[in-house]
């Protein structure tokens, strides 16, 4: 079996300083908060180049508080991508506010020339969201916040250390979020986030309220929740940090050899690179003719694969009462019968790739 994802491969090629790792925080009883955290924290930031990284439970968590740090809630309209994970609507519509679903261009990315006619006096902020690994068009977003004073959020959940224009994603806006979920490009072995931010004051409220509204110990200055990144958590990903520019580059590679040997198939959209950005492929996403057989066929042949995401979020029930229609979101909806993901991690051998690819091309000469 070709799996979608081998996280095992992985945790295999680095298991002795793992091990090590988590050892350690054991050994310390460093659970909670701790130095584990404060060193990951400060490698994350010093690498994105930001002055603030705070360290949450989840990605979900992440883009939750960060809204609800910006004061966005109840009357605000908050604008984001119809194709995306639902955690980004969510973290909108528990803060009160109402979000607003743009289509997708043809990079999956949010089209940005459909956001200007969104806006209107109570529209609060833009997110973003790199999905699958490559940036969205993200200096003209920045270019319309700042033309309608809105609050930018990266939700950069999918593109740890992409691009855009040589600048990595996550450091356009007013704050940016993460997931560490384990099959991100960077993932922990369990669930975990952060939120970066270059200031001082939405980092401090941030932090502030991820540990119960207590900047010191007995003291709580407003009521906040329980969001913290653990120890172990902290201690794996501090590990990960050393290799993630090379697994990024290994997904790179991967997605070059699925390109290549897919390239005169027909039948099948292969996914375009942005000018200016570097992909990252936290996914490989085609889009493809009769998704539903090929899926099937390629599953009897021993390879799994994923949909992301089987329908966009304004087609979602928990979101019927929007009444939106399918002409609102033509990419969205068209796309959400076509996509097809693609096993891609780093550890991915040519091998496993040219079965897939080989696969593909038998399933459409039958
Ligand atoms: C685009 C996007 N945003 C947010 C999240 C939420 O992250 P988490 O699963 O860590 O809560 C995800 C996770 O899949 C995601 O893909």
């Amino acid at each position: 079996m070709i799996p979608f994802i081998d996280l095992d491969k992985q945790y295999i090629s680095i298991k002795k300083e793992i091990d090590n790792a988590i050892q350690n925080v054991i050994s310390q009883s460093a659970y909670i908060q701790g130095p584990f955290v404060k060193t990951f924290e400060e490698n994350f930031s010093e690498k994105l180049g930001i002055k603030h990284c705070i360290g949450v439970t989840s990605g979900t968590d992440a883009l939750t508080i960060t809204l609800k740090a910006l004061n966005i809630g109840i009357g605000d309209e908050v604008i984001t991508a119809a194709n995306t994970f639902i955690a980004t609507s969510e973290a909108i519509t528990i803060n009160g506010a109402k979000v607003i679903f743009v289509d997708n261009d043809e990079y999956f990315g949010i089209n940005t020339k459909l956001i200007e006619e969104k806006i209107n006096s109570k529209t609060k902020a833009i997110i973003p969201v790199h999905l699958y690994g490559q940036s969205v068009d993200i200096i003209k977003i920045q270019e319309i916040c700042r033309k309608y004073n809105l609050l930018l959020i990266e939700d950069c959940a999918q593109s740890h250390f992409a691009t855009y224009n040589n600048q990595y994603t996550g450091t356009f806006g007013d704050a940016a979020i993460y997931s560490f979920y384990p099959g991100k490009n960077l993932g922990a072995y369990g669930d975990g986030g952060a939120i970066i931010t270059n200031q001082d004051s939405l980092a401090h409220k941030i932090r502030m309220y991820c540990n119960h509204g207590s900047p010191e110990k007995h003291v709580h200055l407003i009521e906040g929740t329980n969001s913290r990144l653990d120890g172990i958590q902290a201690a794996i990903l501090s590990i990960k940090m050393k290799y993630i520019d090379v697994w990024n580059q290994k997904r790179f590679e991967a997605a070059a050899k699925y390109i290549k040997n897919l390239s005169k198939c027909n039948n099948i959209i292969l996914p375009q690179i942005r000018p200016l950005s570097s992909h990252v492929f936290h996914l490989f996403v085609i889009r493809c003719q009769n998704r539903e057989k090929l899926q099937k066929y390629l599953l009897e042949n021993n390879i799994q694969t994923g949909i992301h995401y089987a329908k966009a979020l304004p087609f979602l029930d928990c979101y019927q009462h929007y009444n939106h229609k399918t002409s609102e979101f033509p990419m969205a909806f068209k796309n959400q019968d076509e996509l097809l993901s693609l096993p891609i991690y780093p550890e991915i051998s040519d091998e496993q790739i040219e079965i897939i690819c080989n696969t593909i091309m038998k399933f459409y000469s039958l």
